[in-house]
């Protein structure tokens, strides 16, 4: 385990980069024994919590064929996550949004974002990035790294009609316990 250090961090003074997060779920997803321990279940997304780097929140995912997350966001909390398995698609927005305040937002043109995530591709995003995560697949099961630091965000979830951002709800470590 390393020993968090002080230097050109993203914004906290102590704890891992978004580039460190990106090397630890990348590395982890290429773990192979790992990624097989993983139980799938054709009804639901399944977990295990991994430790991550420098005090990181990590996890791995199991996604059926056409599950998803909905758009949220992890608030203060950057991360980083890697496909391990199957094909993963992030759909995403270019721009920074007010952190707090408002209750719906609507979106000028051209701010999506839309990614495919194979096996072995993965992305690092920085705080505040507004974000939702698919398997579009039919038939096939993805699996996937996914590290968070500060551990234990909020989540912040939003539904979407056309440009219309709205603010659903505000998990909190507490909702998932
Ligand atoms: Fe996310």
């Amino acid at each position: 385990m390393r020993t968090p250090v002080s230097g050109p961090h993203s914004g906290a003074a102590l704890g891992p980069t978004a580039a460190e997060l990106l090397e630890f779920v990348r590395r982890t997803a290429a773990d192979t024994d790992l990624i097989a321990a993983l139980p799938l279940d054709p009804d639901g997304r399944t977990w295990i919590r991994l430790d991550g780097p420098g005090g990181s929140e990590a996890w791995l995912i199991g996604w059926p064929p056409g599950t998803g997350t909905g758009w949220h966001d992890h608030a203060d909390s950057l991360g980083a996550f890697s496909t391990a398995a199957g094909t993963l698609k992030e759909q995403s927005l270019a721009v920074r949004l007010p952190t707090d305040g408002w209750k719906t937002l609507e979106l000028a043109e051209g701010v999506d974002r839309s990614r495919q995530l194979s096996a072995g591709q993965g992305r690092a995003f920085g705080r505040h990035h507004v974000h939702e995560v698919l398997n579009e697949s039919d038939t096939e099961h993805a699996v996937s790294v996914h590290a968070y630091y500060p551990p234990l965000p909020q989540i912040r979830r939003y539904s979407r009609t056309g440009a219309v951002l709205r603010l659903e709800h505000v998990e909190r470590p507490e909702d998932w316990q």
